[in-house]
């Protein structure tokens, strides 16, 4: 179990758009709690992070900014680098696949296999685009499930139903470039036969790594249980590393052959010497943090290419894989902008990286789909950060400059409470690394929360504001111990709340911590000088969690106006008929609220006839009454009158519906008579 050193490496995430909430619960902030709880141990960990740049949703969307797919990858790689950073997500490198690195080691590994013969090479129909002049790989193309008939579901997946699929399997295809439907037309790919590493992988899943996660483990189950098939690793694409055969022009290596090997390529630029011992020595632990729709690259695909490839390559030792984290209820996504920026968040909510980090761990999706709504964040900053964390640290550094001038007083003898205190953070300790060990997170946070719990209740039993009124050195005893929890709190906390740590460690004057200190009883000596209290968290206010709110539904109407299509034409009328309906323009007199029915307004309207005409019409909820008095609008003049909450209404008066279902009154574009016929 022990090895000598430790390589994490996280998800690469498409450069196509900024790092969601979904991106950190699922991968980055879980990858950055364990890197930085094995350097606390002291020990030798590498954490390997990047973009990946290649792929077809940058190609489109490139395409329709009418941008190169180079602008778009250098637009979010830097956002997404530069807020991964600004959360503290603590990467040894950031790097990104169209380095010059990459390209030459992808590059490399591909000409390795295929000189190896490795590779099948097999001609087959694939999907052309006549229009665009192009064959159409995975998004390119959109049709039916064919298993649960989606009828949005791309070449490479249909994301309701999770399945992957080739864009041959799809009902009536349709491509993403020219809407048109394609044709089939004969192209050749070299192929991964995965087939081959069947009983190898089996043996190293289903035999010696019982101990994934049964998310992982499932999923690798039933893809082996399957039987493997060969899996093409080229693409007719001009965006991509180049398939380094002749005779292969216009043909670039599939982005999940390439960007795996981006792990690699970024420790070689880390690590130019000495970066194969990360790799290729069995006394390197490696760790693969990624989301659930990752999971059969990382486990059955890359693991056969590495083997495949040989050379010393070791495999995984886990990947523990997260599930989804949605949103106020729903699936997150990029393209519908149903998602919480990482570095909107940073703007919005300065200062509160690490309530982001926690509720996104309290919260973290392990072992099913969870939820992330704003009411919940808000709840988890005032009722567990503020309440609990912050108040426990707070009260122990106001008391001891109350009564001891700022400094740590000097225990006298323990009684059992005391020790009682003491042995449970030790306990707790216990806990939080096995769990941490174990890659269960959320539970490690929940024991490093219940040592603060352990603090406060200490206060409340000790209750040191009673007890300096009369004896000093009692009040001494307990203001260490608790500034001996609060220490203990700076580093338990330091994985999960890396800003709260530093400012805790800044005010208690601690240096340099390590796990070993934690669970300590005289990490701070007596007489250490401790800096003025500040608070470490405060309270987020029920506009802020508004605001965001809003946002999401601006997001909803925006995309609700996006997909909105005028209603079919309905079934041809008869001229007659329609002649029959007497429209006319009317000006309106009088407009009011009809009591007790908040849809109506009850209007007045001079028809010509001079005697007003009263029509009850819905749209008060569109409406002041006011704005329309004076205006002309059109209404149906021979429609039977009938009763509307006790008042008669003679006629219907015209609105257009609005994609969002509002209602807007039809009038004439110049004044008009009063009566005067629309036809
Ligand atoms: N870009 C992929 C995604 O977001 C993940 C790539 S992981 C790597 O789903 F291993 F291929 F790098
Ligand atoms: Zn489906």
């Amino acid at each position: 179990m022990e090895k000598k050193r430790t390589l994490v490496t996280t998800a690469l995430p498409y450069a196509n758009g900024p790092v969601h909430i979904g991106h950190l619960a699922g991968v980055y902030v879980p990858a950055d709690i364990y890197v930085r709880y094995l350097r606390l141990k002291g020990e030798d960990v590498l954490m390997i992070g990047g973009s990946d740049e290649h792929g077809v949703p940058i190609t489109i969307k490139a395409k329709r900014e009418g941008v190169t797919p180079q602008d778009i990858v250098d637009r979010y790689h830097s956002i997404i680098k530069d807020s991964m950073e600004g959360l503290g997500i603590s990467f040894d490198i950031y790097s990104r696949t169209t380095s010059d690195i990459h390209s030459q080691t992808a590059s490399e590994f591909f000409r390795h296999l295929y000189d190896k013969g490795e590779f099948i090479e097999k001609s087959s129909m694939q999907l052309y685009d006549e229009k665009a002049g192009q064959f159409l790989a995975d998004r390119y193309v959109t049709g039916e499930c064919p298993h649960c008939h989606n009828p949005h579901a791309y070449g490479d997946q249909c994301e309701k139903c999770g399945t992957s699929l080739s864009p041959n399997e799809l009902i009536n295809p349709k491509s993403a470039l020219t809407d048109t439907t394609p044709v089939l037309r004969e192209t050749f790919h070299w192929y991964l036969p995965l087939d081959k590493w069947q009983p190898k992988l089996e043996q190293w899943i289903l035999n010696d790594h019982k101990e994934w996660r049964p998310n992982v483990y499932g999923q690798c189950k039933s893809w082996l249980d399957m039987g493997l098939q060969p899996r093409a690793v080229s693409r007719d694409l001009d965006w991509g590393v180049p398939v380094p055969v002749e005779g292969a022009e216009g043909k670039v290596l599939y982005v999940w052959f390439d960007a795996p090997i981006g792990y690699i390529s970024n420790t070689k630029e880390l690590l130019p010497d000495s970066w194969e011992k990360w790799w290729k020595d069995p006394e390197t632990r490696i760790i693969n943090f990624i989301g659930k729709d990752n999971i059969v690259f990382h486990c059955i695909v890359f693991p056969a290419m590495l083997s495949a490839y040989g050379d010393g390559y070791q495999l995984p030792d886990n990947v523990p894989a997260n599930e989804f984290l949605n949103l106020e209820g729903d699936k997150i996504s990029t393209s519908r902008n149903w998602a919480v920026w990482l570095h909107e968040y940073l703007e919005e909510f300065p200062g509160k990286q690490d309530v982001l980090r926690y509720v996104l761990t309290a919260n973290a999706p392990e072992t099913k789909d969870n939820d992330f709504t704003w009411a919940d964040f808000q709840a988890r900053n005032n009722s567990e950060l503020v309440a609990i964390l912050g108040n426990f640290v707070n009260r122990a550094l106001v008391l001891t400059h109350k009564y001891f001038g700022g400094k740590v007083p000097a225990a006298g003898s323990l009684e059992q409470i005391d020790r009682e205190a003491l042995a449970e953070i030790g306990e707790l300790k216990g806990k939080m690394s096995a769990l941490l060990d174990e890659f269960h997170f959320r539970d490690a946070l929940k024991e490093a929360m219940n040592m603060a719990r352990c603090g406060n209740k200490y206060l409340q039993e000790t209750e040191p504001w009673k007890v300096a009124k009369s004896d000093m050195e009692r009040t001494a005893t307990i203001l260490n111990t608790a500034l001996q929890i609060t220490a203990n709190l700076a580093i338990a906390f330091e994985p999960f709340l890396p800003f709260m740590s530093k400012k805790l460690c800044g005010i208690l004057n601690i240096g340099n911590i390590d796990w070993q200190m934690l669970g300590g009883d005289a990490i701070l000596p007596a007489g250490a000088e401790i800096g003025q209290p500040e608070l470490l968290f405060e309270k987020i206010e029920d506009a802020a969690v508004s605001a965001q709110l809003a946002k999401l539904e601006a997001a909803k109407e925006a995309n609700a106006k996006a997909a909105w299509k005028p209603e079919p034409v309905a079934e041809d009328v008869d001229i007659d008929l329609f002649a029959k309906c007497d429209i006319r323009v009317g000006t309106v007199l009088e407009c009011q609220k009809v009591p007790k029915a908040d849809k109506l307004l009850q209007f007045k309207i001079d028809d010509g006839s001079g005697e007003p005409r009263t029509i009850v019409s819905g749209i008060a909820k569109y409406y002041e009454p006011e704005q329309l008095v004076g205006k002309q609008v059109c209404y149906i003049a021979n429609l039977p009158a009938r009763k509307l909450r006790g008042v008669e209404s003679c006629g219907m008066i015209l609105s257009a519906v609005n994609s969002d279902g509002s209602l807007t009154v039809i009038g004439p574009s110049a004044p008009v008579a009063p009566g005067s016929k629309v036809g």
